[in-house]
């Protein structure tokens, strides 16, 4: 049985951290679930996100993977912690469950000057309050000041993210944060289906502030956590094999991945419980 790296998001927005996973680390098997069926996640309570994501990682670990990364910071935001805490000394004591927070959380504070971080995010992992509380154990003088904007998944979801309603809740978005917090200079794009709404967020950002996306900081994390943890390295097959599975239609969901994923993806349906 093949040991992949499984990969979970709500939907397509995984796939812009599986790719640069994939390009920091091509020797190994990724397994990929997009769990389309039931996204968005970001308006979704604590306990259906938990429950929806709890149900993925345990579809990835019957499919052999040893390591799951939550690629979604609305799940890790959520779920993480009580998968962590509760749920993996039944599921399997020596698996693995990482997210998307913690290592972005590491890094972010040295890329601002002036000590003030935007955070552009759901709903979600707004009102959980993650980031603040995560950014302050590694950088204490930083300021987080954090936006939702609940209309920039559909948005992506739908392949409107080059059109003209984006411009508008870009815009929108945009401006509510910097009138809070003027003194920004480092926006984290903390929804991994953000990074295809870059171009236009670069448009209509002033020059001097800069846009983080967290494909490659997630993916450094990976390889430095491997490094560490031999005993998982070893574990993990390699072969460079991808699979993709959806919650929802196959065909829907390879006409779409491409633009996450760069490159053409054959994905499987499964079927999901509720
Ligand atoms: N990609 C997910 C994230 O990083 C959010 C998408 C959703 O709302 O389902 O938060």
């Amino acid at each position: 049985m093949a040991h992949p790296i499984g990969v979970f998001d709500s939907g397509y927005g995984g796939l812009t951290v599986l790719r640069s996973i994939v390009e920091a680390l091509p020797q190994y098997d990724y397994c990929y679930l997009g769990d389309n069926a039931r996204a968005p996640y970001g308006t979704r309570s604590f306990e259906t996100v938990y429950h929806y994501t709890l149900e993925c990682v345990e579809w990835l670990f019957k499919q052999g993977c040893p390591l799951v990364i939550l690629a979604c910071n609305t799940a890790s935001a959520k779920a993480l912690r009580s998968i962590q805490q509760k749920d993996l000394q039944r599921l399997g004591p020596e698996k693995r469950v990482l997210g998307v927070i913690r290592p972005t959380s590491e890094v972010i504070g040295n890329y601002t000057q002036t000590q003030a971080v935007g955070i552009l995010a759901t709903n979600g992992t707004v009102s959980s309050g993650s980031y603040p509380l995560e950014i302050s154990k590694f950088f204490p003088g930083v300021n987080v000041h954090q936006h939702a904007c609940p209309m920039w998944v559909p948005l992506v979801e739908n392949g409107e993210y080059g059109g003209a309603g984006a411009d508008f809740f870009i815009k929108k978005d945009l401006g509510i944060l910097q009138e809070q917090a003027p003194e920004i200079d480092v926006l984290l794009l903390a929804c991994t289906h953000y990074p295809l709404l870059e171009p236009k967020i670069k448009a209509h950002l002033p020059a001097g502030i800069r846009v983080i996306s967290q494909g490659s900081i997630v993916a450094e994390s990976l390889k430095d956590y491997l490094h560490r943890h031999p005993e998982m390295e070893q574990q993990l097959s390699r072969g460079g094999v991808k699979t993709f599975y959806t919650s929802d239609s196959a065909e829907e969901f390879d006409r779409k991945a491409s633009m996450f994923f760069g490159e053409a993806v054959h994905s499987q349906h499964i079927e999901t419980a509720s």
